[in-house]
């Protein structure tokens, strides 16, 4: 497939595949039901699903369990999306091209869906049909995906990380802190897409989970560096959210330390370095390099 044509195929897969999930829950409350559908479904590249199902192809994992794992990871990643937008936290009013989930609905409701997304994620997870393979059953396989997710989400990942961003505000801080705090806030679940397709695999090696590591580690980074550029570069309408919003906030951010053109040599650099760890495994991952080549060059 080409990159265009499997994109477009696992985003309405991943789509479809929610979308079937809160249609499965009885309907206790409608209003938080329905935003959490508005933070889940409208809108938003599923990435962290892409890079899971494509991560998946080249290791020949069975896509209904990458079903699974991708389910989970967007849905903390749609959680997170709906904290991080909170007056509390960055306080913005779009997102996605549209009113961010407080707006639209009220404050606490905006909590409570990500709450209650955040739980979904592990109840995919818990309630999966896995296939066992040769060195674990399906029970040791979700305890193995809750492990990675619960580390990638929580105080040692995006939870830690965004803690640090907020700390980061109003402050200069160097390179390396800025570094620690993108690995952790943004980094820690784009490597979960990467890392939790493996436990389902029969093929990959511990060597290789090491160079899938790495690449993710690199395009987690340089998707951040590049989020800082549009931000500074892009428009509002190209990115469906305001721009110019770390200046305002006063973040420290990639072109704020390196300037424009130093972080951009930045992202070209985290792309070569994703690559070279590709290119140390020995299945077909051309899909996974053009995504990390689609991140770097990416204008929303
Ligand atoms: C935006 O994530 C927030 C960050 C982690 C920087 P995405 O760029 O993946 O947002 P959507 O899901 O496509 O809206
Ligand atoms: C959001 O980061 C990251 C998470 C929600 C984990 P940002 O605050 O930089 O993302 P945008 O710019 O609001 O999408
Ligand atoms: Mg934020
Ligand atoms: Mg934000
Ligand atoms: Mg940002």
């Amino acid at each position: 497939m080409t990159t265009l044509i499997s994109y477009l195929h696992y985003q309405q897969r991943i789509n479809d595949f929610l979308t079937a999930k809160l249609e499965s829950l009885a309907v206790n409350d409608p209003k938080l039901l329905e935003a959490m559908r508005y933070g889940l479904l409208i809108g938003g590249k599923r990435m962290r699903p892409y890079l899971a199902y494509i991560t998946g192809e080249a290791i020949s994992a069975s896509l209904d369990d990458i079903d699974a794992i991708a389910g989970a990871l967007e849905c903390i990643h749609a959680y997170s999306l709906l904290h991080d937008d909170l007056p509390a936290m960055d306080d913005d009013d779009l997102r996605r091209g549209k009113p961010t989930c407080h707006k639209a609905f009220d404050e606490a409701t905006a909590i409570l869906a990500g709450d209650a997304l955040q739980t979904l994620a592990f109840d995919i997870l818990a309630n999966h049909n896995f296939s066992s393979t040769k060195n674990a059953s399906k029970s040791q396989i979700q305890v193995k995906l809750f492990q990675l997710l619960v580390r990638a989400s929580g105080y040692q990942g995006m939870c830690g990380g965004q803690a640090l961003d907020l700390a980061a505000t109003n402050k200069v801080i160097p390179l390396s802190e800025l570094e620690t705090l993108h690995s952790l806030k943004t980094g820690a679940l784009l490597e979960a897409s990467v890392i939790m397709p493996t436990i389902c695999s029969e093929r990959i090696t511990n060597e290789h989970k090491v160079f899938l590591s790495e690449y993710a580690q690199r395009v987690g980074l340089a998707y951040q560096v590049q989020d800082d550029i549009i931000d500074l570069t892009s428009t509002e309408a190209e990115l469906g959210k305001p721009v110019g919003s770390d200046l305002a906030a006063n973040k420290s951010t990639y072109p704020a330390l390196l300037g424009l053109e130093g972080a951009q040599d930045k992202a070209e650099n985290l792309l070569q370095q994703a690559l070279q760890a590709l290119a140390r495994l020995p299945y077909n991952t051309q899909s996974l390099a053009d995504f990390a080549t689609f991140i770097v060059k990416r204008r929303h």
